[in-house]
C-alpha cells in the first residue's frame, strides 16, 4: 500500500484519515476499533467547560453556606469534578490502548475558570487539545469584533495553559475569516479545524412544533469546508484539518489537495461502521498509486489557492459562470 504517513500539528499520523468526536470516540472499546480499522488519531468526546466546572459549581449552590460556611472553600478548591476525572481516566486508557494520537476534546464558550483545569488533560498522556468553541453571536450589543476578543483571549489562555499541541474546532460564522483565522496561527494555534457541524433547529409543519433537522450530514456539505481549505491553507501558518460532509475517499483525496493536513469523519462512521477507515485508506493508497504519488505530501496543497494556476475559481469566478450559464 503506498505510504499513507503525514503529519497534523507536528504529530505523525499512519494515515491522514481521524476519527472525529463524537458519541463513537467515548469508550477505549470504540478507540481501539478505530485504531485496528486504520484511523490515523482519534478525537475523543467532548468534555462541556460546564462540566469540568459543574460539580464545585453544584457542590456550593446545594450547600447551605451558613452552617457549614467553612466548607465551602473545600468545596471550591476540589473542582476536579466527577466529569473531568472520568474524562480523564478515558484519556489515559486510551493512551494505553492504542499507539495511534488520543486528541482530548472540550467544548467550550470562554476563558474562564476550565482553563485551569487544562494541563491536566496533557498530564494524562492527550497527544492534543481541540476546542470545539462557539458563541451563538445573537447579542445585538456585542460587535464582531467583541465577539472575536473572547475566541481570541481563549486562544491566548489555552495556549498559556498547556505545552501540547491545541487546535480550534470552529464556525464559518465570522466577518473576517481570513483574519481571524491568521490571528489564531499568530497566537500559537497548531490547528484549524474547519467547520464544525451545529445542531440545526427545523420546524414540523404538520405538528407545527420545532424539531431538527438530520443529526448527520450529506456528502453536499463538503464543499464550504473545501473551498475555505483551499483558500487559506497556503496562506496561513497553522495546520488545517477537514470536517463536515466528508463520506468517502474522494472527499478525503479533495480535501488533502485542497491542503487539509487531517480529514476528520464522522457521519461516515456512524452510517458505515469502522470498516470505512481501511476502505478510505484503500482506496487512497489505490489513488495515489494511479498518480503516482509516493507519499501525502506529493501531492498534499497541490490545489489549494496558493498553488493554483487559476486562484481566481476558488472565489467569484465561477458564480459568474454558474450565474451567467443559468437562465
Ligand atoms: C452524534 C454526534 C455527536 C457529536 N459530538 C461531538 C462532540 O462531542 N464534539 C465535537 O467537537 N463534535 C461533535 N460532533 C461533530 C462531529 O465531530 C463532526 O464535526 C460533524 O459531525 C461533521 O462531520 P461529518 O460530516 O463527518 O459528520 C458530533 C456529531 C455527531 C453526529
Amino acid at each position: 500500500m503506498a505510504n499513507l504517513k503525514t503529519k497534523y500539528m507536528g504529530i505523525e499520523l499512519e494515515s491522514p484519515v481521524i476519527a472525529a468526536s463524537s458519541g463513537l470516540t467515548a469508550s477505549v472499546d470504540k478507540v481501539k476499533e478505530f485504531e485496528q480499522a486504520g484511523a490515523g488519531a482519534v478525537v475523543l468526546k467532548s468534555l462541556f467547560e460546564e462540566q469540568i466546572l459543574y460539580d464545585s459549581n453544584k457542590m456550593t449552590e446545594d450547600y447551605n453556606s451558613e452552617v457549614h460556611a467553612d466548607a465551602l472553600d473545600f468545596f471550591n478548591g476540589m473542582s476536579s469534578s466527577f466529569f473531568l476525572d472520568e474524562y480523564l481516566t478515558l484519556v489515559e486508557n486510551c493512551k494505553k490502548a492504542v499507539n495511534i494520537p488520543v486528541i482530548a476534546s472540550v467544548n467550550c464558550v470562554s476563558d474562564g475558570a476550565w482553563l485551569k483545569y487544562a494541563k491536566r488533560f496533557e498530564n494524562v498522556g492527550a497527544d492534543a487539545l481541540e476546542l470545539n468553541a462557539f458563541t451563538m453571536p445573537v447579542n445585538k450589543k456585542m460587535s464582531s469584533e467583541d465577539y472575536e476578543k473572547t475566541y481570541y483571549r481563549l486562544a491566548e489562555g489555552i495556549k498559556k495553559a498547556v505545552n501540547i499541541p491545541v487546535a480550534l474546532k470552529l464556525s464559518p460564522h465570522f466577518t473576517s475569516l481570513a483574519r481571524v483565522l491568521e490571528n489564531f496561527a499568530d497566537i500559537g494555534i497548531e490547528g484549524l479545524v474547519l467547520f464544525n457541524r451545529f445542531y440545526r433547529p427545523d420546524i414540523d409543519i404538520k405538528k407545527v412544533k420545532m424539531s431538527h433537522a438530520p443529526i448527520l450530514s450529506a456528502a453536499e456539505e463538503m464543499s464550504l469546508t473545501l473551498q475555505w481549505i483551499a483558500l487559506l491553507s497556503g496562506e496561513i501558518e497553522c495546520d488545517f484539518a477537514a470536517t463536515t460532509g466528508v463520506h468517502d475517499s474522494e472527499g478525503v483525496i479533495k480535501q488533502l489537495l485542497a491542503g487539509a493536513k487531517a480529514v476528520q469523519i464522522c457521519s461516515a462512521v456512524y452510517k458505515n461502521g469502522s470498516s470505512v477507515f481501511a476502505k478510505m485508506n484503500n482506496e487512497i493508497a489505490d489513488w495515489m498509486r494511479e498518480k503516482g504519488f509516493f507519499s501525502i505530501a506529493d501531492f498534499n496543497g497541490k490545489l489549494c489557492q496558493e498553488e493554483s494556476e487559476n486562484p481566481e475559481v476558488y472565489e467569484r469566478t465561477q458564480y459568474m459562470k454558474a450565474a451567467v450559464g443559468i437562465s
